[in-house]
């Protein structure tokens, strides 16, 4: 059986590495699809090429997960997969799980979608994209949160932010 696992993915956090590699011992197969969420339109730090990029560099190792992207409905994008394909999407607490259980009977109302929820394991249940790229606008540390292919991006995209407060930290190790 195939899956896909939908999302925004600005950037790809450990939390959703997680739920993909509880995913990928489960499923023959899994798509990681970047697509839009409106509630996010124009809100996003790296550019569709860039998520993909991430992604590729992120999901390299394993065997059996590809990359792709929609810019439609994830019903229309699921009608187009192997019959029997599932949605799969994480849960990191209670909280995610009132707008998830919307979208999920919302797909399988509008495109008879199955959706599978996988819990990401505890210690991811603080990460989210949004912090992520919040500590990193400053220069702060997200290596654990992250792959290392966000953490590079990351860096890359606040890279004048990131020597700036390498320099005052260094300065204020040697007290000059
Ligand atoms: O990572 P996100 O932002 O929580 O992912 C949400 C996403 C992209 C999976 C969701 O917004 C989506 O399915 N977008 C595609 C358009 C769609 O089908 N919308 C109807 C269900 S919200």
């Amino acid at each position: 059986m195939n899956a896909v696992f939908p999302g925004s993915f600005d950037p790809i956090t450990s939390g959703h590495m997680d739920v993909l590699t509880r995913a990928a011992r489960i499923f023959d197969h899994v798509t990681v699809t970047v697509m839009h969420n409106a509630r996010k339109q124009g809100r996003h730090l790296f550019t569709l090429n860039e998520r993909l990029e991430i992604l590729r560099e992120a999901t390299a190792h394993f065997p059996n997960v590809s990359v792709d992207t929609f810019g439609g409905l994830l019903v229309d994008y699921m009608a187009r997969q192997e019959t029997g394909s599932v949605i799969v999407r994480g849960l990191r607490a209670v909280s995610d799980y009132e707008y998830e259980l919307q979208i999920a009977h919302l797909n399988r109302q509008i495109g008879d979608a199955e959706t599978v929820f996988i819990m990401a394991a505890t210690r991811w249940s603080f990460v989210s994209s949004s912090m992520v790229r919040e500590i990193a606008s400053y220069g702060g540390n997200v290596s654990e949160m992250v792959p290392r292919a966000s953490a590079s991006a990351l860096r890359r995209k606040h890279a004048d932010v990131y020597e700036e407060r390498e320099a005052e930290l260094q300065a204020q190790t040697t007290g000059s």
